[in-house]
C-alpha cells in the first residue's frame, strides 16, 4: 500500500488539477458549444478536451511515470464485452474532466470534475470538485473526507422509507431496462428517486448526506474511483446489485450505509436479477 507522505501529494495533486480543469467549465459555461456524439447517448464537447488538457498537465507535472485513464483519451479503453474493467497495477490515476457532459450541453448546471488515484485497483485519493457551486470534496483512503476542507461526517443510518435514492441511466438498452427494474422495485419502498446526471457528483452527494443511495449499472473508472473513496471514507458500503462487494472495474454500483444497502438489496435482487 502506498506511503501516507506519497497518498497526500497525489491528493495535493488530484485537488488542483480538478480545481484547473474546474476552472476551464466554469469560463466555458455560457458560451456557445460543439456538442459531438462519440458513441450511442454519449457526448463530448470542446470543454470536455480542453478541462483534460488542464488536469492532465497539472498532474504529469508532479507524477510523471504514473499511468493515466482519461475519459477523452481513447487509446487508452479497455474494458471487456461485459463493461469490466482491468485496472492496472501500481498508482493509476482516473480522470474525468467533465462529468456530466448532457446536463452541460443542456445548460443544467450538475456536473463536476472527477479525479481518483488508484494503487492495485484500490481507490486511495481522490477530488470531485463541482464548479457550479464552488465545491470540492476530497477523500484520502484511511483518512475520512471532506467538503471545502470541512470533515464530512460518519453516514447516517436512514431506513430505506425515509431516503433518496438517486441513479444515473447508462447508456446501453439493456442495462437501462435494468435500471428501469430496479427504479421500480426500490421507488415505492423510499422517500423519492432522483437521477441527477452526473455520477461522480451523486456519489459524492451520498458521502455528504444529501442523497443515501446512489446505483448506476453502467459505470467506467472514471466515474466512480474518488466517489468511492469519498463513501467509504464516511462509513458507507459498495455493493453490486448480486450483493458482493464492488471493486473497480465493476461497471454496476450500489452505495450507501450499510444498512440501507442491506436492505435496499433485498429488494433488488428478488425483483431484478
Ligand atoms: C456520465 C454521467 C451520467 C452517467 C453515465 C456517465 P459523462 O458521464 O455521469 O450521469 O449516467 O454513466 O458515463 O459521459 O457525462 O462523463
Ligand atoms: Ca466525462
Ligand atoms: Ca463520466
Amino acid at each position: 500500500m502506498v506511503e501516507n507522505h506519497v497518498a497526500s501529494e497525489m491528493l495535493a495533486t488530484a485537488r488542483q488539477a480538478a480545481l484547473a480543469a474546474g476552472q476551464v467549465i466554469r469560463e466555458q459555461v455560457d458560451q456557445p458549444r460543439m456538442v459531438e456524439e462519440k458513441g450511442l447517448r454519449d457526448l463530448v464537447t470542446e470543454t470536455d478536451r480542453i478541462a483534460q488538457k488542464a488536469a492532465l498537465e497539472v498532474i504529469t507535472a508532479r507524477f510523471r511515470d504514473h499511468i493515466i485513464l482519461a475519459e477523452e483519451d481513447s487509446s487508452n479503453h479497455s474494458a471487456d464485452d461485459a463493461g469490466r474493467w482491468t485496472i492496472p497495477p501500481g498508482l493509476v490515476w482516473m480522470v474525468d474532466p467533465l462529468d456530466g457532459t448532457t446536463n452541460f450541453t443542456t445548460g443544467l448546471p450538475f456536473s463536476c470534475v472527477s479525479i481518483g488515484v488508484a494503487s492495485d485497483g484500490v481507490p486511495v485519493a481522490g477530488a470531485i470538485y463541482d464548479p457550479y457551486r464552488n465545491e470540492l470534496f476530497t477523500a484520502m483512503r484511511g483518512h475520512g473526507a471532506t467538503l471545502n476542507g470541512t470533515a464530512l461526517e460518519p453516514l447516517a443510518p436512514i431506513p430505506l422509507r425515509r431516503s433518496v435514492v438517486s441513479l444515473d441511466w447508462a447508456r446501453a438498452p439493456h442495462i437501462r431496462h435494468r435500471a428501469l427494474n430496479t427504479v421500480a422495485a426500490l421507488a415505492p419502498h423510499s422517500q423519492t428517486v432522483r437521477a441527477l446526471g452526473s455520477a461522480a457528483l451523486a456519489q459524492a452527494y451520498v458521502a455528504c448526506g444529501r442523497v443515501q443511495l446512489y446505483f448506476n449499472y453502467g459505470l467506467q473508472p472514471w466515474d466512480v474511483a474518488a466517489g468511492a473513496l469519498l463513501i467509504t471514507e464516511v462509513g458507507g458500503a459498495l455493493q453490486n446489485p448480486e450483493g458482493r462487494l464492488w471493486v473497480l472495474g465493476d461497471s454496476a454500483l450500489l452505495a450507501g450505509h450499510p444498512d440501507l444497502l442491506q436492505e435496499a438489496i433485498t429488494f433488488v435482487r428478488s425483483d431484478t436479477i
